[in-house]
């Protein structure tokens, strides 16, 4: 979809500025202090990534929350297509989806698709990306996301899971629909083309697994919307309850302008990352400071332009107070970006310590998020 100068599809979200602007074109809704009242309401206390609209926009989350309210059957969905290590940006969505499970008690599904990543993606075997849909797994469980309610399918090897909503979904889709969803080409290969049957197939999958309408509630970053934008439109006449939504807005990069992105990894922070490295990144950052020092004290920094400072807002500032402090420090010239780098680089590296200890222990249990031990495939009833 064109935004201007800017593209915005699922794989290429570069300068994700204008948030608003963005939902305006989506069609979908930006998050109000009504949805926020509800979701307190359930749950208590707020999660910073909803009192500071990190997730901003939705569709449909008051009908969810009310769904949940009225003990209709509900359930989760995320996922992430692996085509790498797992950096801050991909986990930000699910720290907020582990608060919101342990919130509400429900099911996650997660899909974790390696073969779009092989599809997309020139130069690897598609083994690689195989392999690391389960080295991913093992984020999920260092997140602390509880197994016995985390559901993991991996498209290659579990199909057959899917397989029956696919089919079924793919009919009502025509490649005029997909090319302008999308952005394809004649040029884009066919897997590619093929592929948004199957990530729309996970929304409709509690329902078939457990035989009953189920509500789903999909928490994920803005530029996975086209996806559930034809989910939507499809849902009713398949007789599943249509997806509701959660957009966040993407965690940028260490760098000037852009989501924390793989293809710069010295601007990402890797879940694997020593801590001594990612310390170093973010000491290296990009920030919204003056040329010198001097010239900080007398005019100010810029926190609104800063990746540093977002880091604190979006994930490592809990309290609200002290992000306040910090940005007013920042404007008012008394906060310098050394300072205020090396704190949130020793944050970053505590976080990967833990983290990845936590890993570490994950190992040996991978197995128990797969889908594949634990439910049976959907049933196909012959007539
Ligand atoms: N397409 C997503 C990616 O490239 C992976 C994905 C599959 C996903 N299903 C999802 C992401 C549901 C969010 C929600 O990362």
């Amino acid at each position: 979809m064109e935004l201007g100068t800017v593209s915005v599809t699922p794989w290429e979200a570069e300068a994700f500025v204008d948030y608003d602007r963005l939902i305006k074109v989506f069609g979908a809704k930006p998050l109000t202090d009504n949805e926020i009242n509800m979701l307190k309401n359930v749950t208590e206390e707020l999660h910073i990534m909803i009192s500071r609209r990190v997730f901003y926009s939705h569709r449909d989350f008051d009908k969810f929350l009310e769904a949940y309210k009225s003990s209709r059957r509900c359930a989760l969905y995320t996922g992430r297509g692996p085509s790498g290590n797992t950096h801050l940006g991909h986990m930000l969505p699910w720290i907020f989806t582990k608060w919101l499970q342990d919130k509400l008690g429900l099911d996650l599904f997660f899909q974790m698709t390696d073969d779009e990543k092989f599809w997309h993606t020139e130069e690897r075997e598609f083994e690689y990306f195989n392999s690391l849909a389960y080295e991913n797994i093992l984020d999920l469980a260092a997140l602390g996301l509880d197994h016995r309610k985390t559901h993991v399918i991996i498209d290659s090897e579990d199909i057959g899971y899917l397989y029956p909503i696919v089919i079924k979904i793919a009919k009502k889709i025509t490649f005029s629909v997909q090319r302008a969803t999308f952005g394809f080409t004649d040029s884009t290969n066919v897997g590619m083309i093929f592929y948004p049957t199957l990530q729309m197939a996970v929304a409709f999958l509690p329902s078939e697994l457990f035989r009953e309408p189920i509500e789903v509630l999909i928490p994920a970053g803005i530029d996975q919307d086209p996806y559930w934008r034809i989910a939507r439109d499809i849902a009713t006449s398949l007789g599943y309850p249509k997806p509701s939504q959660i957009h966040n807005k993407l965690l940028p990069g260490l760098g000037i302008g852009g989501k924390m992105s793989s293809s710069k990894p010295e601007t990402a922070i890797y879940t694997t990352d020593p801590p001594e490295l990612a310390y170093g990144k973010v000491v290296k950052a990009y920030t919204g400071g003056r040329a010198t020092a001097e010239e900080q004290r007398k005019f100010g920094g810029n926190p609104d332009v800063c990746p540093v400072y977002k880091m604190y807002e979006m994930m490592f500032e809990e309290n609200d107070m002290k992000l306040y402090e910090r940005y007013y420090s920042c404007r008012g010239g008394s906060l310098l970006c050394g300072e205020c780098k090396t704190e949130l680089a020793e944050r970053v590296a505590r976080f990967l310590k833990e983290h990845q200890s936590r890993r570490i222990r994950a190992v040996s249990h991978t197995e128990k998020y797969l889908i594949r031990n634990k439910f049976d495939p959907p049933i196909i009833k012959r007539t």
